[in-house]
Parts: structure tokens; sequence; C-alpha cells
């Protein structure tokens, strides 16, 4: 036990050089706020009960926050003066659940006030989403640091829906991720809803010679077009990302090989022969979808950047 976790850290430590941040560590707050996991945990938990897109919510806005400047909590911060902030960009439809973040912060002030980062908090939500749901549980390294920057012009760092493997594979590698990253970590699409301009442009006039993009499974696309006709007025239409869209399974890659994804760079996981293999190995094994996607989500989440410990989520101390 004790051996695996040395190793866990051990690689931990080695991911943190890439960005060159904080160094993190399982025992950060320990001495400082031992109670921090149970009470955050406590709020997400409730948060679930009222509203099952939460955990969908929490596991994409960690997703979002560490591809852009670290993990460094600015996809909390609010837009102020001329500033536009990440959660004011364009992506921000999928953004949501903000509140439950405020929650956490305020529960944890009041039993160790300005210790615990509001990097920390959405990384170990992001965790507790992922439990609540039904996926694996692992232990979180913590240390992480708040930023001071948010800019709604990067988030087109993220990757777009319509993105290719190559494209794909060169966002991950920038950020020290493998392609079996990417393979599991974009399972993290088991959860949540997409609306329809995210796969708008594999239904209706793919290209010259194809209205639908024929890697899509026929009578797929044609239900697509029926939640997402053409001339869309319904600002809020869209569909759940898998059947199973509060369960957190291995399903996702089950969808992806039958050509039910819905975008096209879930499609793209198929057009070469190493992430294919990744794809069907995950879609034929809970476990290795279990373990991989743990090691990977620990590789994402240990990406840091920022400066201090905030006050408040929203704004810089
Ligand atoms: C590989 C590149 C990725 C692309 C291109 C991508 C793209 C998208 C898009 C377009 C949506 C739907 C937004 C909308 O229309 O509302 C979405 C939703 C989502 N993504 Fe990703 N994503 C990627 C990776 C990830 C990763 C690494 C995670 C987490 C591990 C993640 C977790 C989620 C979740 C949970 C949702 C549902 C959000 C909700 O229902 O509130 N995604 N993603
Ligand atoms: C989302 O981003 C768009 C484009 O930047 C902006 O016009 C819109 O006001 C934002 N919406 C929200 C809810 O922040
Ligand atoms: C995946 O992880 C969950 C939670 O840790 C566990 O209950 C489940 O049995 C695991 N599945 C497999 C096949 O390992
Ligand atoms: C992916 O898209 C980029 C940008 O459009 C293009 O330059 C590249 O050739 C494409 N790669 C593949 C493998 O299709
Ligand atoms: C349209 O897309 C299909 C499938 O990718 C492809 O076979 C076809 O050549 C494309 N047509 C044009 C004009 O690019």
């Amino acid at each position: 036990m004790a051996f695996v976790a040395a190793l866990l850290l051990s690689s931990v430590l080695y991911f943190s050089a890439f960005s060159q941040g904080n160094a993190l560590s399982f025992n950060y707050y320990t001495k400082t706020c031992p109670d921090v996991e149970y009470v955050i945990a406590q709020v997400v938990r409730k948060a679930t009960m009222k509203d099952k897109t939460v955990p969908a919510a929490l596991l994409r806005m960690h997703f979002h926050d560490c591809f852009i400047r670290g993990c460094d909590g600015s996809v909390l911060l609010n837009s102020k003066g001329g500033n536009k902030a990440e959660k004011d960009g364009p992506p921000n439809v999928s953004l949501h659940a903000f509140y439950v973040i405020d929650s956490a912060k305020k529960a944890v002030e009041v039993i160790c006030p300005g210790i615990v980062s509001c990097a920390d908090i959405l990384a170990l939500a992001a965790r507790d989403a992922v439990v609540l749901t039904g996926g694996p549980t692992w232990e979180v390294p913590k240390g992480r640091k708040d930023g001071k920057i948010s800019q709604a012009r990067e988030t087109r760092q993220l990757p777009a829906p319509t993105v290719n493997i190559s494209q794909l594979q060169q966002s991950f590698s920038q950020r020290g991720l493998s392609m079996e990253d990417l393979v599991a970590l974009s399972g993290g699409h088991t959860l949540g809803f997409s609306h329809c301009s995210s796969f708008q442009n594999r239904i209706h006039n793919f290209n010259s010679t194809h209205d639908i993009d024929p890697t899509l499974h026929p009578s797929f696309a044609a239900s697509l077009k029926s939640i997402c006709p053409i001339n869309n007025k319904a600002k809020n239409a869209g569909t759940n990302m898998d059947p199973s869209s509060t369960t957190f399974d291995n399903t996702y890659y089950k969808l992806i090989l039958q050509k039910k994804s819905l975008f096209s760079s879930e499609q793209a996981l198929l057009t070469i022969p190493r992430t294919k293999d990744l794809v069907s190995k995950y879609a034929s094994s809970k476990k290795a979808f279990n373990t991989t996607f743990v090691n990977s989500m620990i590789k994402m989440s240990s990406i840091t950047g920022g400066q201090e410990v905030r006050k408040d989520c929203r704004v810089v101390n």
C-alpha cells in the first residue's frame, strides 16, 4: 500500500515538474485542514441530490480549468471591469454549477480560513463527482495555488469538438499528456449533455458532397437531426452524451465503436490504430478504463500554475 502511494507520489512530482508549478502532495492539508475533503464531499453530494447535472458540470469545469493556465481556478473567476473572464468565453454554454464551488469554499473557510485554494476545491469536487456517479475513487494530490488571470480569449486553447486526431494529440502533448491520457480522459463524456452547436457540423452541410458525416451511424444521425433541425431556435436543445449520462461507466467507448459518438473529435479517436485500440480496450474492460482514467486524472490535475489562496473563488485577493 505504502509502495503504491510512493509510486503515485513520484509520478505526481514528476508531472508537476512539467509545469514548474507548486509541489503537490497527498497530505498537504493533513495538519492545516484535516476535514477539508469530507466537507467538500458533503457539499457536492447535497448539490447532486438536488440536481443530477452537477457532477458532469464539475468534471468539465476541472478539465477546462487545467487546460488553461494549469489547474489554477482561472475558470472560476468572474469578468471584472474591461476584462472578460474564461467563463464568459465561447464554450461557456457548457459551464454551470459554479455555485457548488462557492458553497464548498464557504464551508471550508468556516473550518480553516485562508488555507485551501479554489483550484484544490475544484480538483477534489471533480473526483467526488466521479465517485458519486459510480466511478472509481482515488487520492487527489493537493497544494495547487489560485491564479490571478482569466481571459475569455484563452478559451480558444481548449480543443474544439471539430478537431482531428493530430490536433487532439497536439493539445494534449503540449500539456504533458499522452495519447493514452487523451483516450482515457475522453471517457469523461460518459457524463453530461451536449448542445446542438457542438455537433452541428456533422448533421447539416457536412461537406460539398455529403449533408451528413458518413462516419455517423445513419439512424443515430437521423435522430440527432430531429433534435437539432437546421434552423434550430431552441438555444438549449441538445442531447445527453451517453444514454447513461448520470452514471460513470464505459458505455461511452462502446458508442464510439458503434459510430454513435456526438463529436468529430470523438469519431477521430478511431482514425489511427493507437487510439482506436485504446477505445476498444476501454469498451471491453471497465477495469482497464478505471485504472487508466484515475492515472490520467491525476496527471491532468497536477498541471499547476497559480500563486495565491483566494478568499473568494470568483475574485482575486
Ligand atoms: C478531448 C477533447 C475534448 C473535447 C473536444 C471536448 C468537447 C466537449 C464539448 C463540445 C462538450 C459539450 C459542450 C456543450 O455543447 O454543452 C463537452 C462536454 C463535456 N465534457 Fe468534454 N471535451 C474534451 C475533453 C474532456 C475531458 C478531458 C473531460 C473530463 C475528464 C471532459 C468532460 C466533459 C463533461 C463531463 C461534459 C458534459 C458537461 C455537462 O453536461 O455539463 N471533456 N466536451
Ligand atoms: C458566453 O460567451 C458568449 C461569447 O463570448 C457571450 O456572448 C455570452 O454572453 C456568454 N454567456 C454567458 C452566459 O456568459
Ligand atoms: C471501477 O471502480 C469502481 C469504484 O472504485 C468499482 O466499484 C468498480 O468495481 C471498478 N470496476 C472495475 C471493473 O474494476
Ligand atoms: C488536422 O487538421 C489540421 C488543421 O485543419 C490539418 O492541417 C491536418 O492536416 C489535419 N490532420 C489530419 C490527420 O487530418
Ligand atoms: C466529404 O466527406 C467524406 C467523408 O469524410 C469524404 O469521403 C468526401 O471526399 C468529402 N467530400 C469533399 C468534397 O471533401
